[in-house]
C-alpha cells in the first residue's frame, strides 16, 4: 500500500519517525471515518466528588510539591482572539504578562518551600522563538529540566481527499499544531518524560498559559499524592455559560472517568449534554499527572485519544482540516483517575477579549505571592460586541485604558465604541451605540 501523501509530506520535512508515527495513528483513524461518540446510554453523571476546601493544609505542605514538575500549554496562537502568537506575552495585569506572573507563581514557591519546582513552557513552532526571548535568564534549565519544548507540526489536509492541502504564498500555512493531545508524545519523544523521573519528579502539573489562576498548589499536590491516582483533573462547576464546554462523567462499563466534548455527544443525547444540573463539572485543563503512570501507559502500548477534526480556512481561500486531540481526554486511558472540584479562583480562562479586559481591570488584584486575586465579591460579567471588539487589534483601537469594573455587575458595549480613558463601570453598565439601519 503506498503511503498516504500527508504522511510522506512529514518525511519530507525531516519529521522523526516517532512524530510521523503519532500523526500516523491519528490520520488512520479520521481516514477510516472512526467516529468517538460517547452516547448517554454508555455513563453515568458525576454526583458526588471531592472540592479542594475540603482538603486539610498538609503537615508538610513542601512533601508532594518537592516532586512536582509545571508545564504550560503555551502553543496555541489564540486564534480566537485574532493573534498568531503566544498569548501569554500580552499584558495581562498590571503591565506584566501572562509569562511574568506564571513565573512569579513559580519563583514565589521555589523561594518559600526551597524546591526547584522546574517550570516548562510547550511551544509551538508559531510561539517557541518569542516565547524563549521573553524568558529572558529564566530560559536556563532548572535542576536539569529544559525550560521549553517543542510540539509538532502536522499538515493541513483536503477535508474532502484527506491530501495535504498546498498554500504556496505561505508554506507554513500549510502546517498546525496537532492540539494540546500532543503534550503526552512530546513528553515521550523529547525524552522529558524519562528524564523527569531520572531526577525524581513523580508529578506533573499542566495548565493552560492564559489561566493565571492555574497554581501549582500544595494542598493539591499533597492530596494527589495520598490518592495515588495515575491521573487528576481540576473540575469546576458548569455554568449556563458553560453549556458547550465538555464535561466529566463515569464510564458505566468499568467505572472509568471519561471526559465528553459536544462534538463526541450523539445529536439525539444534546440536551442531556446541554443539562448542567445532570453532567455538572467542566474541565478546567488543570491536570496532574502521575509520571510513572503515564510511563506505564506507554510501556502498553501508548495512548487513544480521540481525535478532533477541526475545520480551517487558509488565506481565506482553501478549505482544510486540522487533526487534534485534546490533552484532558487522556482521563479515559487511566485505571485510577480522581477529580477535585475547586472554585474559580482556580479558573481564569482568557478565551476572548472580554475575558482580558476583566482580568486587566481593578476587579482582579495580584498578591506578593504573585496570585491573580479576585477583588470584586461577583466577579463582573463582561460583554463586548463581537462585530467590534473580537480581535486583539480591534480592541485595542477601542479601549486605550482599561475602565474600572470593581463595582460593576456588569458591563456591555454594543456597537462602534471607544471606552472613554478613566470610564468606571458600576452595576449593570451598558455602553450601547445606535447604529444607523442597513
Ligand atoms: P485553546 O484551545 O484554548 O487555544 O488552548 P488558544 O490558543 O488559547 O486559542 P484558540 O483556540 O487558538 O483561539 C488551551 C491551551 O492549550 C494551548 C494554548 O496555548 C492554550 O494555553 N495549546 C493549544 C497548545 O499548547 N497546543 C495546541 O496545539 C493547542
Amino acid at each position: 500500500m503506498t503511503e498516504p501523501a500527508a504522511i510522506a509530506k512529514m518525511r519530507a520535512h525531516g519529521k522523526t519517525e516517532a512524530e510521523i508515527a503519532d500523526f500516523s495513528r491519528a490520520f488512520n483513524r479520521v481516514y477510516s471515518g472512526e467516529r468517538t461518540l460517547i452516547p448517554e446510554r454508555m455513563i453515568d453523571p458525576l454526583t458526588s466528588i471531592r472540592s479542594l476546601s475540603s482538603l486539610e493544609t498538609p503537615q508538610d505542605a513542601a512533601q508532594a510539591i518537592s516532586h512536582t514538575a509545571v508545564l504550560k500549554l503555551n502553543g496555541g496562537i489564540g486564534t480566537t482572539m485574532g493573534l498568531n502568537g503566544p498569548k501569554s506575552l500580552l499584558e495581562a495585569h498590571e503591565g506584566r504578562t501572562f509569562l511574568d506572573i506564571a513565573l512569579g507563581q513559580i519563583l514565589w514557591l521555589r523561594e518559600h518551600y526551597q524546591i526547584p519546582l522546574p517550570f516548562i513552557l510547550l511551544n509551538s513552532d508559531a510561539t517557541a522563538s518569542a516565547t524563549q526571548k521573553a524568558l529572558g535568564a529564566h530560559n536556563a534549565p532548572t535542576d536539569g529540566i529544559p525550560s521549553t519544548v517543542l510540539q509538532t507540526v502536522v499538515p493541513r489536509l483536503d477535508p474532502d481527499t484527506y491530501e495535504p492541502i498546498s498554500w504556496p504564498a505561505d508554506p507554513s500555512q500549510e502546517w498546525a499544531p496537532p492540539g494540546h493531545g500532543d503534550l503526552y508524545g512530546v513528553l515521550v519523544r523529547t525524552g522529558l518524560l524519562d528524564l523527569l523521573l531520572e531526577k525524581g519528579y513523580s508529578y506533573l502539573f499542566v495548565a493552560n498559559a492564559d489561566n493565571l489562576g492555574a497554581v501549582p498548589d500544595p494542598t493539591i499536590a499533597s492530596w494527589f499524592d495520598h490518592t495515588g491516582a495515575d491521573f487528576a483533573a481540576e473540575v469546576v462547576r458548569r455554568t449556563p455559560m458553560d453549556t458547550k464546554g465538555g464535561h466529566f462523567a463515569r464510564r458505566i462499563s468499568d467505572d472509568g472517568i471519561v471526559l465528553r466534548e459536544l462534538a463526541q455527544t450523539p445529536e439525539s443525547d444534546l440536551p442531556f449534554f446541554m443539562d448542567i444540573q445532570r453532567h455538572a463539572f467542566l474541565n478546567t485543563n488543570n491536570l496532574w499527572i502521575n509520571l510513572a503512570s503515564l510511563k506505564q501507559v506507554y510501556e502498553n502500548g501508548g495512548l487513544a485519544l480521540p481525535v478532533i477534526v477541526n475545520h480551517k480556512t487558509v488565506g481565506h481561500k482553501v478549505p482544510a482540516i486540522q487533526i487534534e486531540s485534546a490533552m484532558g481526554s487522556a482521563i479515559g486511558n487511566f485505571a485510577h483517575a480522581e477529580l477535585l472540584e475547586v472554585d474559580n479562583t482556580r479558573f481564569i480562562p482568557v478565551k476572548r477579549m472580554a475575558d482580558l479586559m476583566l482580568l486587566r481591570s481593578d476587579a482582579f488584584e495580584l498578591t506578593p505571592e504573585g496570585i491573580i486575586k479576585d477583588r470584586a465579591p461577583q466577579r463582573p460579567i463582561v460583554d463586548l460586541d463581537p462585530r467590534y471588539f473580537a480581535r486583539y487589534e480591534d480592541f485595542a483601537a477601542r479601549v486605550p485604558e482599561t475602565p474600572s469594573l470593581l463595582r460593576a455587575h456588569s458591563l456591555t458595549i454594543r456597537g462602534d465604541v471607544r471606552i472613554p480613558p478613566g470610564y468606571v463601570a458600576e452595576g449593570n453598565a451598558q455602553i450601547i451605540e445606535d447604529e444607523p439601519e442597513a
